[in-house]
């Protein structure tokens, strides 16, 4: 029932304004009929989720520019992470200083950050390193709340377990910071990225407050990850795939998928990414070109038919 498109229209973001049926209960995602918006959204625990996300890896310097073209151009939800290595998170946030100078105000953006553990972070870490990872959570936190001139997060991800598989007592300290900033209402949501299925069955099964967000690489050789998208559909968890271009080229190669985008006039790229729409995910792309912002975003329009999804599904097989 969820992740279904509600409705599409085409005014743009500064038409913003959610008349959205809320969702009281803890833990639950349901379909919205919404106002006038760009895209369509699920809600989850009354937090409006846009149904694609801008990501914002890579950009170096540009990353100021881009986060404003992608915002213009129709993306309500920002991905980052406070992380020097791969995100510059500061220039996302002079990015938002100057969309909310355009109109583009805070409440109507989806903006996720993520706590990257010491292994994900070279010497530039936005916390103490020698302190307990309680404090470390906490330190990155607020050191995100400042760069993203934010009081508040829609999203806060776990960028990766310490261990490569189950979860460990690093993990678990990790986990019950971020839960604290849960509690504490400092962020809407809380989530985990490039978890295994079986990390994530232990999540679920354990914590205190289940991750509301799965953030995985999404590989078609793997069927695009069904294993933990199967688990966060039982557990009402929103599947973000990335990478799903740069992860997946040889599925560009494939005939079956080549007559799908020729017979809706469209790109590769639009198929790929409405596939995961349609499947039940919330996209990211990483496109550095306007043009290419605004045709992914295209995505939302087409539909892919029973026979279009089967064969994509098992394109990597
Ligand atoms: N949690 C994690 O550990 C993690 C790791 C990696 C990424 N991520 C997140 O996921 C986001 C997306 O990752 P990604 O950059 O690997 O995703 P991606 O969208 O699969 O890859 C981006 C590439 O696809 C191309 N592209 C996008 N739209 C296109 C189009 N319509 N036509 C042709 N080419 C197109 C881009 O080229 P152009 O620039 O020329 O359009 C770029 O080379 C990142 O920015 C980050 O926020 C998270």
């Amino acid at each position: 029932m969820w992740r279904q498109p509600i409705r599409f229209c085409k005014r743009p973001l500064s038409c913003f304004c959610v008349t959205a049926r809320v969702v009281p209960l803890i833990g639950t995602l349901q379909s919205v009929h919404l106002g006038e918006y760009s895209m369509p959204l699920t809600a989850y625990n009354n937090v409006p989720v846009p149904s694609f996300m801008y990501g914002t890896a890579w950009k170096k310097e540009a990353t100021t520019q881009l986060v404003q073209l992608a915002v213009a151009a129709g993306f309500a939800a920002i991905d980052t992470a406070n992380q020097l290595i791969h995100y510059q998170e500061a220039l996302v946030g002079e990015a938002l200083l100057a969309l909310a100078q355009q109109g583009f105000t805070r409440d109507r953006l989806f903006l996720q950050t993520k706590f990257t553990p010491t292994n994900g972070q070279d010497h530039r870490t936005p916390y103490d390193a020698s302190a307990t990872l309680t404090t470390q959570v906490k330190q990155s936190f607020d050191s995100s709340l400042a760069h993203l001139h934010t009081e508040y997060l829609d999203s806060y991800v776990l960028h990766g377990p310490y261990q490569r598989q189950g979860m460990g007592d690093a993990d678990w300290e990790v986990w019950a910071a971020i839960e604290g900033l849960y509690q504490s209402g400092k962020t809407k949501m809380i989530g985990i990225s490039n978890v295994t299925a079986g990390q994530l069955t232990q999540l679920c099964a354990q914590a205190a407050v289940k991750p509301m967000m799965v953030q995985n690489r999404c590989y078609a050789a793997l069927e695009w990850d069904k294993e933990v998208r199967e688990i966060c559909r039982v557990h009402g968890i929103i599947y973000q795939g990335f990478s799903l271009l740069t992860a997946n080229r040889e599925v560009f190669a494939d005939s079956g998928i080549r007559a799908i985008a020729q017979r809706l006039g469209t790109g590769l790229a639009q198929v790929v990414f409405r596939f995961a729409m349609q499947v039940g995910m919330l996209p990211l792309t990483g496109t550095t070109n306007p043009q290419h912002m605004k045709d992914d975003l295209q995505a939302e329009q087409l539909t892919l038919t029973a026979d279009d999804m089967r064969l994509i599904e098992t394109i990597g097989m």
